[in-house]
């Protein structure tokens, strides 16, 4: 039998959203056909919910169907270690749809894989929240009449808030402006930030707007918009024109509507003991401000105290309308799926690049704790879309349950059983492995030596940079800085990790030598499973995360090539904060640019060549203890041997 499941909000294209908005304003009008008679809905909810729970069962009823459910997942078979996987085979067999809500990351994906029947997202964990969105976009449509070209902000905890998620996939692919205004350190996750490059064409720029600083002094926002050109932004502290033309339109801009959230502390490791100072708020201030007089307010409720009491009085606080439309939205979406299945509809084809799963027992796992790949192995097997195009090169992973990416380090061959380090290069040959299903993906040398891998032989190597060399060059850099820096009290010293963090160190400590202060120093990593930036060594008491708001920041990495690292490294500064300005500092560069970045300090030039790949090896990664930069081919013309175990795996030995 085919089915239809919502687990995300990309598995419903733009019409089938205007579609259910439509019949959902049919239901509201009273429409009241007994489309679910005979039909029985079961709700699973691992995590506590009034309205979304409540509007669901009440949309059913109201449709004619019935309901059956746990009153609480800690009575259910859960409780004596159930999988979801067996959960969703036993109450698919006796209900025909199923709504889930769940504290894992994918727990909606891995049960829909296992139940008969269509399974609804209810929430899974920070990951998504879909039918949450759609309630939002219909109270959004109803309140303002369209929605392409409307501009949100969207406040609170960004980073763990699954509605949030949801919605702004939404707000890019229907034409909307979105600002964010995140609390400090929780910022929109990089995931989000790269789908939203990645397959909506949403660049980011910081906001300079007075007026929102007016209502939260000190929450830096960023503006979210679909032009092409706004790309660009990404790079506006190196050229300071277009940054003053997108400073000049984000001020200029008319706000529809505040979303506003709680801080997600149940997600929040360690509990939340911060006292919120810098929380975004919305209250009297807001309601005096001229400038917000017709931007509503929403929010999916729970509140905390991120929004006043004063608010529900005024006619902008339309929140509890936005959660009373949670039942006939919740009808048209029930009714839209029923359809579906007569008619035999399948999941709606989301853009998925090839995927990938592990034919090995061992193999690389997903990078979020709280993925269900990671959580319950017994009801999910990791699953990854392949993408080649990260920065520098780089070949991403992205987990098919919870969206999270992170980067490849170790490709093998499972008929040769051979692995090597994965490179650019590599590129060609790893697709015709994944084709071949011949493809295995390690996280660790340890990982792939287990099952008998042995690693490739590299190609020749020469040295193109000693230990004094670097050292020379580190120098050299520090100087210019000092030269170019004339406030040293903002200056922040950015690595990006791993190489780039330590040759930061190191840079910041050439800096103290001569200028006898103590500089701070950052490290940003593009594809880690959480935190994007913090600080190294945080000194007592303060923050992980450094301030980059107004900072002279200097970011530092070992090579530059094609410059999507740095582009990458430059989204997550300015998700954090605006700083005064940005220099980068790099050992090499290679000179072979996609997006338009000039290094401002350069120790060596090397020019690139297809063939010829640099590495930087420093004495705190590796083990020979000296500091050298090599050069070498993986994949060497000459060498017909390795050529031919690398890119004919039917020839290799097996
Ligand atoms: C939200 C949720 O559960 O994600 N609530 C809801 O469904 N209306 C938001 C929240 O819990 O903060």
């Amino acid at each position: 039998m085919t089915k239809r499941d919502l687990i995300t909000i990309e598995d419903l294209t733009d019409q089938e959203i205007e579609e259910i908005l439509d019949l959902a304003d049919a239901m509201l009008a009273g429409a009241r056909e007994r489309v679910c008679a005979e039909k029985i809905m079961a709700t699973l909810f691992y995590e506590p919910s009034t309205r979304t729970r409540l509007s669901f069962e009440a949309a059913m009823q109201r449709l004619g169907g019935s309901v059956i459910s746990c009153p609480d997942m800690k009575f259910s078979s859960a409780a004596k270690g159930e999988s979801i996987a067996d959960t969703a085979r036993v109450v698919s067999s006796y209900a025909d749809i199923l709504v889930v809500r769940h504290y894992w990351d994918g727990a909606a994906q891995a049960m829909a894989e296992y139940a008969d029947v269509p399974v609804i997202n209810a929430g899974d964990g920070s990951h998504e929240h879909p039918t949450q969105t759609l309630c939002d976009l219909y109270t959004l449509k109803k309140e303002k009449g369209y929605l392409k070209g409307l501009t949100v902000v969207i406040c609170g905890d960004l980073k763990h808030g699954r509605t949030i998620h949801s919605l702004i996939y939404a707000l890019a692919r229907f034409g909307v402006h979105v600002v964010t205004l995140a609390a400090g350190g929780l910022e929109l996750p990089h995931y989000v930030l790269e789908r939203l490059q990645r397959e909506h064409h949403y660049g980011l720029a910081p906001v300079s707007s007075e007026d929102l600083h007016a209502v939260f002094t000190e929450t830096d926002a960023i503006y979210l918009t679909p032009d092409r050109p706004h790309q660009l932004a990404l790079f506006t502290q190196v050229d300071g024109t277009i940054q003053t033309r997108l400073q000049k339109m984000a001020a200029g801009l008319k706000f529809d509507a505040f979303y506003v959230t709680r801080r997600q502390k149940e997600r929040i490791k360690g509990g939340s003991t911060e006292s919120g100072a810098d929380y975004p708020r919305i209250g009297e201030n807001f309601l005096r401000e001229r400038r917000f007089k017709d931007t509503v307010i929403m929010h999916p409720l729970p509140r905390v105290d991120e929004l006043s009491h004063e608010v529900d009085r005024d006619r902008r606080g339309i929140y509890f309308k936005q959660a009373a439309y949670g039942v006939p939205v919740r009808m048209a979406l029930l009714q839209f799926l029923f359809d579906a299945l007569r008619k035999g509809a399948v999941r709606a084809v989301v853009k998925r690049e090839a995927l990938y799963e592990s034919r090995e027992p061992l193999g690389a796992l997903c990078s979020n704790g709280n993925c269900v790949t990671r959580t319950e192995s017994a009801s999910s097997r990791p699953r990854f879309e392949l993408l080649f195009t990260g920065p520098g090169g780089a070949l991403i992973l992205r987990c098919f349950y919870c969206d999270h990416q992170f980067k490849v380090r170790y490709v093998g061959h499972a008929k040769s059983r051979r692995y090597c380090p994965y490179d650019i290069t590599l590129e060609d040959t790893v697709r015709d492995w994944l084709k071949r299903d011949e493809l295995a993906i390690f996280d660790s040398i340890k990982q792939a030596e287990e099952l008998g891998y042995e690693p490739y032989r590299s190609g020749p190597q020469r040295t193109i940079m000693g230990e004094a060399q670097i050292r020379a060059a580190l120098e050299q850099i520090s100087e210019q800085i000092l030269e170019e820096s004339e406030d040293l009290d903002s200056l922040l010293v950015l690595g990006i990790r791993t190489k780039g963090s330590i040759l930061a160190l190191r840079i910041a400590r050439e800096l103290e030598k001569r200028c006898g202060r103590k500089i701070e120093v950052g490290e940003i990593e593009v594809y880690g499973p959480g935190d994007d930036l913090r600080r190294l060594s945080p000194a007592d008491g303060e923050p992980e995360t450094p301030r980059v708001k107004d900072r002279s920041i200097i970011l530092v990495d070992d090579v530059i090539h094609t410059g999507r690292t740095v582009k990458s490294a430059l989204s997550i500064i300015f998700k954090c904060g605006r700083p005064r300005s940005v220099r980068l500092a790099v050992l090499i560069d290679r000179g072979h640019r996609e997006v338009p970045v000039k290094p401002n300090y350069v120790g060596k030039h090397i020019p690139s060549s297809e063939r010829e790949r640099v590495r930087v090896k420093l004495r705190e990664v590796e083990h020979d203890e000296k500091d050298k930069v090599i050069i070498y081919s993986i994949i060497s013309p000459d060498n017909s041997d390795q050529r031919s175990a690398l890119s004919a795996p039917a020839d290799a030995k097996s």
